[in-house]
Formats: C-alpha cells, sequence, structure tokens
C-alpha cells in the first residue's frame, strides 16, 4: 500500500547521479525511508536513443513500484526524464517527480545573458530543452554541450577516483567555441544529475564567478511539498538497489555509508 508510513520514496536513475538528489532530499525529508535505485545494467542512458531510454526507464520503473511499494518516484536523472517523464506517469499510479534542466533559474540569474547547458547527448537534444528554453530563456542565449565522459568521471569519484581536469577544460573550450563574440558565460546549467558531484571541478576550471545551478533542491521541495502531512515510519537503512551485478557497486560502500544507505543489494 502506498501511503503507508513505511511506503519508501523511490529515487531511480542510471547510476549515482540522484545521489545529488537524494542529498537535497535529506535537507527537507530526513526521516523519509529512501529506495535509491540505479540502473547500473544500463548506464549510460546519454548514449542510448529515445526508444531506448523510454522502454527501459517505464519498464523498470514499473517493475519497481509493484516490487517496493514507493509513495512517491522520483526520476533523478534528466535524461530519463526529458524523455519518459510522460510515459512513466501514464504506467504509475503514484505521484512521480522528474528532474528537467534548471534552464528557468538560471535565466533569472545570469548578468551577462549567455547561459551554458552542460547535459548528456540525449538530453540536449530534447524537443523539451527547446521548450524550457523558449519559455524561459528566449530572451538569452543558451549554449548547450554534451559531456558524456564527465558522467563516467562522476561515477569514478565517487568511488574514490580522481577526475581529470581535462574532460571539465574540454567542456569549457567547446563552450567558449559555441559563444565566440558573445559576452561570457556566467551561468552554467548543471543538467546531468551526475555533474553537481563534479561542482569543486568545475568551479576550478570555470572560475568561482560562474554560477553553477541545478535542479536538485527544487526537486526536493516538490517532493516534500507533494508529502506534506504524511507520516513516515522509524526505519532502518535506507536500500541502495542496482540492477546487474551487485559488484557494480564496488568502490561505494563510503559514500553510501555517509548517506544512510546499507550495502548494495541486487534489483
Ligand atoms: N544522470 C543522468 C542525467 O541526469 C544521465 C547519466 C547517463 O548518461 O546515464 O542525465
Amino acid at each position: 500500500m502506498s501511503d503507508h508510513p513505511a511506503s519508501p520514496i523511490l529515487l531511480f536513475d542510471s547510476g549515482v547521479g540522484g545521489l545529488t538528489v537524494h542529498d537535497a532530499l535529506r535537507e527537507v525529508l530526513p526521516e523519509a525511508p529512501v529506495i535509491y535505485a540505479a540502473d547500473l545494467a544500463g548506464l549510460p542512458y546519454g548514449t542510448k536513443s529515445e526508444a531506448q531510454i523510454a522502454a527501459r526507464v517505464a519498464g523498470l520503473l514499473g517493475r519497481m513500484a509493484e516490487r517496493y511499494q514507493p509513495r512517491l518516484a522520483c526520476i533523478a536523472c534528466n535524461t530519463a526524464s526529458t524523455i519518459a517523464l510522460g510515459m512513466v506517469r501514464d504506467v504509475l499510479e503514484i505521484p512521480v517527480v522528474g528532474t528537467v534542466p534548471a534552464i528557468k533559474p538560471a535565466a533569472a540569474l545570469t548578468q551577462t545573458g549567455t547561459i551554458g547547458l552542460v547535459g548528456t547527448e540525449a538530453t540536449i537534444r530534447q524537443a523539451y530543452v527547446d521548450d524550457l528554453e523558449r519559455a524561459f530563456a528566449a530572451d538569452k542565449r543558451l549554449l548547450r554541450v554534451a559531456a558524456p565522459a564527465l558522467v563516467g568521471a562522476a561515477e569514478a569519484k565517487l568511488r574514490g577516483e580522481p577526475v581529470d581536469p581535462a574532460l571539465i577544460a574540454d567542456v569549457r573550450d567547446r563552450l567558449a567555441a559555441q559563444g565566440a563574440g558573445l559576452p561570457s558565460i556566467d551561468t552554467l546549467v548543471l543538467a546531468c544529475t551526475h555533474f553537481p558531484l563534479l561542482g569543486e571541478e568545475f568551479a576550478a576550471v570555470f572560475g568561482r564567478d560562474v554560477a553553477q545551478v541545478d535542479g536538485a533542491r527544487g526537486i526536493a521541495r516538490r517532493i516534500a511539498q507533494l508529502l506534506e502531512g504524511q507520516p513516515f515510519a522509524a526505519h532502518g537503512p535506507n536500500r541502495f538497489v542496482v540492477t546487474g551485478p551487485v559488484a557494480g557497486a564496488r568502490g561505494l560502500e563510503q559514500a553510501l555509508a555517509a548517506r544512510g544507505f546499507g550495502a548494495a543489494e541486487a534489483f
């Protein structure tokens, strides 16, 4: 029963990126039971086709909702949300919150009027992003680049591995080339939930004057609003489940324990 006090919030991503949404959620709902599902067997999403992503995400979320009986599901992934949010809402009977590029807050923040958006290949080509640009940044310049290598870099960083700054410098250079002749970028939309895990690395390359904007806090607030007044039962460690072999989560032990998750489990 999805309105039972022990019923969890289901957070879903292709990998560990959605932990950035989890961290923001913890600030507003510290007591809520959470099941975090990482589709490691499907990672990365950003290089897949729309059809592959939509079928996979809708199918998996349907099965996960059946197994875990969540009270709410959050697709903590820009790629999956910009492609499959509507479809997932059709499949599930609970509220579904998506994660879409934070173009609106970035447009409100920029002074120079030039915004850089960094996402996966699949995200930056979505009509959903065109619509957000039209609605909120029509009078700004939105430069988009894909940075698929940063997804792996964020996964590795959370497993304790170093990040090659050249990967971020490449993003900076491609944005600069696209924006030649325009006022400089002062606001960066991190349009992949993995990327805020590299916030320090982005700051080191872009400088601290360039504001980094992502949707995590807004999503957390939206979830809290939808669940307002609902009781949460006391519970044990939160659960971290992965598709594919559980060994895929090797190296994440510290990051998971620090966030109150038990050992990774297979879905
Ligand atoms: N974390 C995902 C996002 O927000 C995508 C990573 C991937 O390519 O799987 O877009």
